[in-house]
């Protein structure tokens, strides 16, 4: 018997395609992950599992998953999916760690020139027909420095990008060999370095416990007055109350995050502060990151359901 696919979030049309040249069954119900209810209720038909970042794979999803032997992930992070639950049942979790890096990339160094010259107020400003031009007084990068936390996949595309942009990059990873960063043109630095010499800070890192919360209210302190912060990565990263109080005394000049602690984000600390840009989880949000994820992570469970490989 053929196996059979759940796609239970909003992936590209592409999946779907893949999974049927391939001989699978699929059930394309891309609103399904907002209803824990009926996941649960269907699961158990499945062996196959095709999600983006809405579906919550808890482990009552998985005590009713009889026949489920893979989860796919289309992106990067897998923090909706229950690892230890999963692997206990036997469920293999694959992700797909390239097809959005250079989309998400290009969103840091989007925010960062937003918040370096108020893009988002600037624009609101102009609709309301206030031509305030003196009032968005920005700041170059050319020059700046760079802190950049996280120098894999994501953070190695920002770093080489922002060398284009003729800024020096601080790196702060240890997993990158001081070769590795010599040949990047980046300098490998300790964290707490980074945080006193940067005057631009980028996070590109996984939320774990070694990462969580890493950017205190002491490090934000011992940040360099003026300082800019960009979050593409994952929320709570940062202490977001801390930050807020940095923003609002003026020690943080800007912030510009597209990930929060809570998502969704209907509220947060961060909201309503000046020079504070905020997009709602954008960060793979291209059609071309898209399609990339959605053929990737279908011709990944297509392979394992097929060939256990
Ligand atoms: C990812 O982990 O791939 C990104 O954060 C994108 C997303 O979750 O939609």
């Amino acid at each position: 018997m053929a196996p059979k696919v759940l796609i239970s979030d909003k992936l590209s049309p592409a999946a779907v395609q893949i999974f049927k040249d391939r001989g699978i069954e699929v059930d394309f119900q891309p609103d399904l992950g907002k209803d824990k209810e009926k996941l649960a209720e269907i699961i158990g038909n499945y062996d196959g599992l095709a999600i983006r970042s809405a579906t919550r794979v808890t482990p009552t999803i998985l005590d009713n998953a009889s026949n489920l032997k893979v989860i796919g992930r289309a992106g990067i992070g897998t923090d909706n999916i229950d690892k230890d639950a999963a692997s206990k049942k036997g469920v293999i979790v694959m992700n797909t760690p390239f097809g959005n890096m250079i989309t998400t990339a290009e969103h840091a160094i989007a925010m960062m020139f937003a918040v370096a010259r108020q893009i988002p107020e600037a624009s609101q400003s102009t609709h309301a027909g206030k031509w305030e031009k003196s009032k968005f007084m920005g700041t170059e990068l050319t020059g700046k420095t760079l802190g950049v936390i996280g120098a894999g996949n994501i953070g190695g595309i920002v770093c080489d990008r922002a060398r284009g942009l003729k800024m020096k990059v601080l790196a702060f990873d240890p997993f990158l060999s001081t070769e590795k960063a010599n040949k990047m043109g980046v300098e490998k630095v300790e964290l707490d370095d980074l945080i006193k010499r940067a005057d631009f800070i980028t996070l590109h890192v996984p939320k774990t416990e070694q990462t969580a919360n890493m950017i205190t209210a002491e490090r934000i302190a011992a940040m360099k007055p003026g300082v800019r912060i960009i979050n593409c990565a994952r929320g709570g990263l940062v202490d977001e109350v801390a930050l807020a109080e940095a923003l609002k005394s003026g020690h943080v000049a800007g912030a510009a995050f597209d990930v929060f602690a809570e998502e969704p984000a209907k509220e947060n600390p961060l909201f309503n502060l000046p020079n504070v840009v905020v997009t709602p989880h954008l960060g793979a949000a291209t059609t071309e990151a898209q399609e990339n994820v959605a053929l990737q992570v279908a011709d990944q469970m297509a392979n394992y359901l097929l060939t256990g490989a």
